[in-house]
């Protein structure tokens, strides 16, 4: 049996990422008749009803989807708040706004969910991670089901684990795409065509990713597999393990997101 949005589902934006939810769930052929996209462009989402305000939108809503930027909670929040009952769940994808801030913008919802996607569910292949301190064991169980349609999908036991999750795994997919960019560029530097070194570099992820996937090895066995002692791959190594410079790399930049998650969680608090 296939799962389905409960009806009716609001989605309130629906861009980049919630845009990739609905892509993900349509191909998984999650019913989505009693959805409904409300977005002020009312630029059409294929399959969705899309309108322009909320009293376009029919009937109340039983889950409301959050899909805007962080940054416009505070636009948004007072009108929907007018059509959230306490039948409604929300669902909020907002990096860092936590549940206690959306609580006070939406005093009278249901149990309020916070989901963290990434960017390949619209392929199935997403990381999504959920929290809620309200939401019963049959609310999670439904939602459970139908976020993992979309790729690995867990919950988390507190929104700490669930900025954790965000940082590698939400931002993650922009961390990729700049790795496969640098290994792709030298081997351009190496007299590959543009395309076929972009090809190369990401069916090397992708099937490096999918090899740990299947065999559950972990990464410095795949390592150790792939180079032999003194041999060319060692000496590429060498260089990256050279002071854990990649190690360090990465810390960092996920640091900085990290604190520019603080700053809009701290953002939504306040306000
Ligand atoms: N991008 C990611 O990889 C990612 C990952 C995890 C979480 N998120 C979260 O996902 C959320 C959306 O990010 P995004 O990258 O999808 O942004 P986006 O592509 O800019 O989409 C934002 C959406 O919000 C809509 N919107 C703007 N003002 C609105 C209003 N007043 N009422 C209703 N809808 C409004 C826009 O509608 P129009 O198109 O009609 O202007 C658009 O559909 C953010 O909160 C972000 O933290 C994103």
């Amino acid at each position: 049996m296939t799962a389905s949005l409960p009806a009716p589902t609001w989605f309130v934006g629906c861009g980049n990422m919630a845009g990739a939810m609905v892509e993900g769930w349509r191909s998984a052929d999650v019913n989505l008749s009693g959805a409904t996209v409300v977005r002020p462009s009312g630029k059409p989402v294929e399959g969705i009803r899309t309108v322009t305000e909320f009293l376009q939108a029919g009937a109340f809503p039983a889950m409301v989807v959050l899909g805007f930027k962080p940054q416009k909670l505070d636009e948004v929040a007072p009108e929907l708040a007018r059509y959230i009952t306490p039948d409604t769940t929300i669902v909020s994808i907002l990096a860092g706004v936590e549940v206690e801030s959306l609580r006070a913008r939406f005093p009278n919802a249901g149990s309020i969910v916070r989901a963290m996607p990434n960017l390949p569910v619209a392929v199935r292949r997403g990381v999504v991670g959920l929290f809620s301190d309200e939401a019963d064991d049959q609310l999670k169980a439904q939602l459970g089901e139908l976020f993992a349609t979309l790729g690995f999908a867990m919950w988390m036991t507190d929104e700490a684990r669930l900025s954790a999750l965000g940082s590698v795994a939400g931002a993650g997919p922009a961390y990729v795409a700049r790795f496969i960019a640098a290994l792709a560029k030298a081997g351009e530097a190496r007299g590959l065509s543009p395309e076929i070194a972009q090809t190369i570099a990401q069916e090397t992820v992708l099937g490096t990713a999918w090899l740990a996937s299947s065999t559950r090895e972990n990464m410095a066995d795949i390592a150790r597999r792939v180079a032999s002692p003194n041999g060319t791959t060692e000496a590429g190594l060498a260089v990256l393990d050279r002071d854990d410079v990649l190690d360090q790399l990465i810390a960092v930049t996920i640091e900085a997101a990290a604190r520019r998650g603080a700053e809009l969680a701290a953002e939504a608090r306040l306000s």
